[in-house]
């Protein structure tokens, strides 16, 4: 059965029962980075999930008709579908620049892929960190891992690894395992880290680094031979993908080596009668057991496709300017403070902090959803340390003794719009 909406991608002549069409919006979007979204609720809280692209949209409404069993299959649809699921690893993959010697394993998102790697590392692999990780970068790894003090701007940020890796150099054997786990941006404060320089520091020290892009991904370019990264981490829901499936790609060795994530089917080759009889696979398959997220991994792979067609650097300038905007008009509002790890001229990404004087952050954040359909987020973004950190320095620069104990943050991307921004920044404004 063939449908206007849905294409029978196959013409393999196999009966299709098409699902409902996706809900239409009065302006529903139709270019592959447009974003889907509801008319009259602005949403500025792209950081914790960025709205779903049309291309993820399409992708998954295209294949959901055929959707069926992957790697489990003889039928058309199984068999389309593990085709589907194998082009995305590849998509995604190459999407981020994957070498010959990388595996490309799907995961729920970045905590389930910086967990799988924390499993992965050879024993007695000693893990350094900075204080200002999300929550993801900071609990998985394992005891004995150092972390790093928050630093003052980004070159201070290679100047403390290097001291720190050269400090546990000299008490350790040069065969011992170091990896460094850093983020790209700050989910608190936007503000990039020298990701590269990093990981030279870290290489020469005969370190391994893994990049956190959960919030660097969705702005900028991330490629790993570039930067020279030797792990990356990314959740598709941050991504324009909101389908539930991240992304490990990485180094094989560490991961073949390693016992494997998810113990059960499909992450063995063998299975034999006694209780400890198996031969697990190597290759993503090891980290992979049960049947995994194909949805999630089409729409990844779709809204990686579409931003490798796409003008990035257009995209990237147009961000830029709202968030001048943005952070023009917070500076203009005097009860307003902006939390700020490195110089307020740090390159950063959409991302801005930030605290009302005088206000509960929570009910700042309730009275903007309230009252003026605006959702933003509110607390300490699963980042403890650095936030509590921040707004300490907050309360230090200002001399304020009236700002509350959680920030809110307002972040944009795709789809934001100047009028968004503006609407903000007059609620805002109306709280002083
Ligand atoms: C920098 C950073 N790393 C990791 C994560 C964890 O991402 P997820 O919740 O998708 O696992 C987040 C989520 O906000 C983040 O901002």
């Amino acid at each position: 059965m063939s449908h206007p909406g849905v294409p029978d991608p196959g013409g393999s002549g196999v009966s299709v029962t098409l699902v409902p069409a996706l809900p239409t919006l009065p302006s529903a979007p139709s270019a592959p980075l447009d974003v889907l979204g509801v008319p009259g609720e602005i949403n500025l809280d792209y950081a914790a999930s960025a709205p779903c692209a049309r291309a993820a949209a399409d992708a998954v409404a295209e294949l959901l008709p055929w959707y069926a069993s992957v790697h489990r299959g003889a039928g058309a649809l199984s068999r389309r579908c593990t085709l589907a699921y194998e082009q995305a690893r590849q998509t995604v993959g190459d999407f981020f620049g994957v070498r010959a010697d990388d595996h490309v394993i799907f995961t729920r998102n970045t905590t389930d892929a910086l967990n799988l790697l924390a499993r992965a590392v050879p024993a007695g692999t000693t893990v350094v960190t900075f204080a200002s990780e999300h929550h993801a970068n900071l609990l998985p790894w394992p005891r004995g891992s150092v972390r790093l003090p928050v630093p003052s701007d980004p070159d201070g940020a290679v100047r403390d690894l290097a001291a720190a890796l050269a400090e546990l150099r000299r008490g350790s054997s040069p065969a011992l395992p170091v990896l460094v786990a850093v983020t790209g941006a700050s989910n608190v404060t936007g503000e990039r880290w020298p990701v590269a320089e990093l990981a030279r520091v870290a290489h020469r020290h005969g370190a391994r680094i893994v990049l956190d892009a959960a919030q660097l991904a969705p702005h900028a370019p991330v490629d790993l031979r570039t930067l020279d990264v030797d792990y990356l981490a990314v959740s598709g829901h941050k991504l324009y993908a909101p389908f539930g499936a991240g992304v490990l790609i990485g180094r094989a060795d560490w991961l073949d080596a390693a016992p494997p994530y998810l113990a059960g089917g499909g992450a063995t080759s063998h299975v034999g009668p006694a209780t400890h009889d198996v031969t697990w696979a190597t290759g993503p398959a090891r980290h992979e057991g049960g049947t995994p997220n194909l949805l999630g991994a089409v729409a990844l792979a779709a809204v990686c496709a579409a931003l490798d067609d796409a003008d990035q650097t257009a995209l990237a300038a147009h961000e830029q300017a709202l968030l001048a905007r943005l952070r023009t008009g917070l500076a203009a509002l005097p009860h307003v403070v902006e939390l700020r790890t490195f110089g307020p001229n740090a390159p950063r990404v959409g991302i801005v902090s930030f605290v009302v004087a005088g206000w509960d952050s929570t009910e700042v954040a309730t009275r903007l959803a309230a009252e003026h359909h605006i959702g933003v987020r509110d607390g300490l973004f699963c980042a403890h340390p650095l936030a509590r950190r921040l707004l300490s320095e907050a309360a230090g620069r200002t001399g304020r003794r009236d700002l509350p104990p959680t920030a809110l943050r307002a972040s944009i991307g795709l789809g934001s719009t100047a009028a968004q921004v503006d609407r903000l920044l007059a609620a805002l404004a109306e709280l002083g």
